[in-house]
């Protein structure tokens, strides 16, 4: 039965620091279906399990963006940015960015005079993109901005009236309902001005069996990935998760495009929170990650109903991925 956040806390307190974080797990293990938000997946043990994901066979999506990326930055480039003024590209969630440095290659070896602002929450991953990103080039004009992508974008554009082209590659947008994706763009379409650009990377519908196979590797790395999260709450929230319990669970629902990534409960059990207690039935679920699929035509009606002009999208040879540029109007 649905436990209220009332009944689940024996005391009003929650640890300070960690207030927001404390706060968000919480209310999810209360929610009427329990759910975590999967940003939290990024401390540095989930950032080197989420690289471990991106180099397996079946997931295919970082291999088919990098392939874009890499065969045809020269469009890409020459889209993104065909006048000769100063810009700044300003990158939602960057990672590690081993995608993103074929198109800063690109611009630099058209002698483009760019910006780069990467946005992560993980001050970890920060790092080693700007390490990495500056030993390939030290002349790169790197600003890294740890934080949230919406305070991050707003600190980044007030910082100078140049050009602004806004990335979010990945399919960082399918981890998100396609309602709230549509008001993530929305938000962007805010923070810019009319003639920015956004590059978004968006995982296309495709044959289920495949996309299913991307989230249920048979190594164990995404359950790792999933289980990650219930031990950084056990470690930084003081929970008592007994990650044994717990399997990874992945559903994609071909009708709505949504694949779902859930923890099972192997049994009935309680866990507990230094302040609260959360039980949990044998089979129920914790709603980890959703990673939406979209079409074609779907992305192109995202753009405009969010204040975009779709102006080319970039297909891998597959068909499976696609990079979208859009103006802003
Ligand atoms: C799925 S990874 C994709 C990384 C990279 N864009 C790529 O294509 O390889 C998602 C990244 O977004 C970051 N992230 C997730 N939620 C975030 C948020 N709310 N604000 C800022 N960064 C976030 C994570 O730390 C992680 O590095």
């Amino acid at each position: 039965m649905q436990q209220t956040v009332q009944e689940a806390l024996c005391q009003t307190e929650a640890p300070e620091e960690t207030d927001k974080f404390y706060q968000d797990v919480i209310e999810g293990l209360t929610s009427e279906f329990k759910r975590l938000p999967s940003k939290y997946f990024y401390d540095q043990q989930g950032d080197r399990i989420f690289q471990q994901i991106m180099a397996c066979d079946q997931y295919y999506l970082t291999r088919c963006e990098a392939e874009i990326l890499k065969n045809q930055r020269e469009q890409i480039c020459e889209t993104i940015r065909d006048g000769d003024d100063s810009f700044e590209i300003i990158e939602l969630g960057a990672g590690d960015g081993t995608k993103t440095v074929h198109l800063l290659d690109g611009l630099a070896r058209r002698g483009k005079s760019f910006r780069y602002l990467p946005i992560d929450i993980s001050g970890n991953i920060l790092n080693e993109l700007t390490d990495n990103l500056l030993a390939q080039n030290p002349e790169l004009d790197i600003e890294p901005l740890e934080g949230e992508y919406f305070e991050m974008l707003d600190q980044a554009v007030s910082l100078s009236a140049l050009h602004k082209v806004v990335m979010f590659l990945g399919s960082n947008i399918g981890n998100m309902p396609p309602e709230d994706a549509l008001q993530f763009c929305t938000r962007i379409r805010q923070s810019i001005m009319p003639g920015d650009m956004v590059l978004i990377g968006f995982d296309l519908v495709k044959d289920p069996y495949t996309i299913r196979a991307a989230y249920s590797d048979e190594q164990g790395i995404t359950n790792a990935f999933n289980l990650n999260l219930l031990k950084r709450i056990n470690t930084e929230l003081g929970a008592d998760f007994n990650l044994n319990l717990f399997d990874h669970y992945c559903s994609y629902d071909p009708l709505t495009g949504a694949c779902k990534s859930y923890l099972v409960s192997q049994r009935k059990h309680t866990v507990s929170f230094p302040s609260a207690q959360i039980h949990f039935n044998e089979g129920e679920c914790i709603w980890m990650e959703i990673s939406q699929k979209y079409s074609l035509s779907q992305i192109s009606q995202m753009a405009l109903n969010s204040g975009f002009e779709p102006i080319s999208t970039f297909t891998d040879s597959k068909g499976w991925f696609a990079d979208v540029v859009w103006k802003a109007v």
